[in-house]
Order: structure tokens, then sequence, then C-alpha cells
């Protein structure tokens, strides 16, 4: 999973707004707290992200754009731009989800997940 050492501030809270590209009205603002994945977070607020390899960075469908608050993530692994690579619709804002680990608190991190067609 995570290989680097960090020590996370684990007293921040996260503002997440959610954007969907499925239903282009959909949006979600969720709270979360440093020291987890943001596929952690979706999944325990009911959004349902597909993760095939449940989390281990062995596949890309849990394919999601940072739009912004990039700098309060944990930074993209060599494997994780590997299998970005073979992600549908990446582009630099792209990232998988499970391996976004939040690191630094306090701030707004804005995220559109792609639709089903472009994680499959
Ligand atoms: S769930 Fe497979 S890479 Fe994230």
């Amino acid at each position: 999973m995570h290989s680097a050492t960090f020590a996370p501030e684990t007293n921040g809270m996260y503002t997440i707004k959610v954007r969907t590209k499925d239903v282009a009205t959909n949006e979600m603002i969720i709270e979360a707290t440093a020291g987890q994945t943001l596929l952690e977070v979706l999944l325990k607020n009911n959004i349902d992200l597909p993760h095939e390899c449940g989390g281990m960075c062995y596949c890309s469908t849990c394919h999601i754009w940072i739009k912004s608050g990039s700098e309060f993530i944990l930074e993209k692994s060599k494997r994780e731009t590997d299998f970005l690579n073979k992600a549908m619709g990446r582009t630099n804002e792209s990232r998988l989800a499970c391996q976004c680990l939040l690191v630094k608190g306090g701030k707004l991190i804005s995220i559109e997940i792609p639709s089903k067609n472009e994680n499959s």
C-alpha cells in the first residue's frame, strides 16, 4: 500500500467537494480526517467508486481527477503512475483514489469522478 514514511496531521479536517460526470448536477460536500485515502473516504460516505483490486494499486478502476487541493495528498508513486497510464481519460489531474492519502489537514480538496464507462 503506502511505503513512504510521513507523519500526517491527525487533527486536521478536510472538506471534500465531490462531483461526478454521470450526473452533471450531482455535487456532494463531505468531511474527512488525515490518515485516510480518498477511496476510504468516498466509500464511507456511500459513494460507490469502483475499486477492483481492493485498493492495492493493481488496477485503475478508482481513477479520479483532483481539481484542487492536490498539495494535501501524498505524492504519486511510480507504481501509481504506471497504473494511471492505463486509465481512460487520464489528465495531469488524474490520481488513483486508493493511493490518495490525506496528509495535511484543514483544507478543501475538490475532486471529480469519471463516469463508469471511463473507468472500466
Ligand atoms: S482500487 Fe485498484 S488501483 Fe485503486
